[in-house]
């Protein structure tokens, strides 16, 4: 881990960043950067920006306040800029977030790259979109890679860092040192691939989730219940990897396949038809709406981040880390 020393001095290479595309992620994006000290300037042509942003810096605000960073004031440091180039003009950090379309993601960096200083270190927060892929139209591409954050990003603290084939090897000790400098857990991709890692098993629990619901085997709440008392609370401890070592017995994992192994096989074979029709979408949305979709959604948010700050909290208290970073 950085000394905070490190840190400061890390942040104070990327003082002047942009944000594109302040929605969901790019707010929460500017609300941890600005929490951190660093200037944002937003660009999003949506005509109530200000007014998102500004509601999601009052959101954040509990959350970074618990994370032991500045919460007031933050918009001293905001700024809003429609025109691209102006926007990327004097940003020494791009965090992009914009619509998840590959030929909208291609076409901005290339709009971008004439207005953009050499140094500026080009961060897309894509959920899937490898950084080739969006490099296609650059002359020179050796500064963008993937800064996929998980929702919020300024709380959970996963980043997957994943270069592309044009990707400089000293952009990707730039990124993670930008990250863990802002507290994230930053985790390099040793390849580009659709949906990262993080989002491929979502993916996959997800299709299982929804051909549950399908075959009518339980409601969605009960499902959401299911992982929350089960695998949820185990991952945020032990992988799936570490967790079958110790259901293995005394050799770990070399048991469990003995055990298991030959009918985990067979089993990855066999994956069941999840039609996701819109007969299917609605009855999972009916089914949430009268379960947890009663409950108004910026509530949702806050029990979401005040529980998971708690178990952030015990996580490092048990590694006698205190807990938190800042
Ligand atoms: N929502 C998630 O859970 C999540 C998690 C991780 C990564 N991501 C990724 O982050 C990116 C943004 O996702 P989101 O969920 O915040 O979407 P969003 O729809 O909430 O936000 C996208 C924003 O981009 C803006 N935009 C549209 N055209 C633009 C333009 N020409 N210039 C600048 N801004 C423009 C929109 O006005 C909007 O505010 C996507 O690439 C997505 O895959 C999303």
């Amino acid at each position: 881990m950085t000394s905070s020393d490190g840190r400061a001095a890390i942040l104070g290479r990327y003082q002047n960043t942009c944000v594109i595309g302040a929605g969901v992620i790019g707010a929460s994006w500017t609300a941890l950067f600005l929490a951190h000290g660093l200037k944002v300037v937003v660009n999003d042509p949506q005509p109530d920006i200000e007014g998102f942003v500004r509601t999601m810096l009052d959101k954040a605000g509990p959350t970074l306040k618990a994370l032991g960073l500045p919460h007031q004031g933050l918009d001293a440091n905001l700024r809003f800029e429609a025109d691209l180039e102006r926007a990327v003009a004097g940003a020494d950090l791009v965090q992009e977030n914009g619509p998840e379309n590959p030929q909208w993601k291609q076409d901005l960096w290339a709009r971008a790259e004439p207005a953009l200083q050499k140094h500026a270190l080009l961060l897309s927060s894509s959920s899937a979109r490898p950084a080739t892929e969006q490099a296609r139209k650059m002359k020179d591409a050796s500064r963008l890679l993937i800064g996929h954050p998980f929702n919020p990003p300024h709380l959970i603290p996963l980043v997957e860092v994943v270069p592309g084939e044009h990707t400089a090897p000293e952009a990707v000790t730039d990124a993670v040192a930008f990250y863990d400098a802002l507290g994230k857990v930053p985790r390099v991709l040793k390849k580009e691939i659709q949906g990262f890692v993080a989002n491929r098993l979502q993916r996959a629990i997800m299709r299982e989730a929804c051909y549950l619901v399908q075959e009518g085997v339980v409601t969605v709440d009960e499902l959401d219940d299911i992982v929350t008392s089960s695998i949820g609370l185990r991952w945020a401890v032990n992988g799936p990897f570490s967790s079958f070592h110790m259901g293995g017995g005394p050799k770990g994992l070399e048991s469990f396949f003995q055990h298991l192994g030959k009918n985990m096989a067979k089993s990855f074979k066999v994956i069941p038809e999840v039609d996701l029709d819109e007969k299917l979408q609605q009855r999972i949305v009916d089914q949430a709406a009268a379960s947890f979709g009663k409950t108004p959604i910026p509530q949702m948010e806050r029990r979401r981040d005040d529980a998971q700050l708690a178990i952030l909290g015990a996580l490092a208290g048990l590694a006698g880390e205190g807990a938190t970073r800042s």
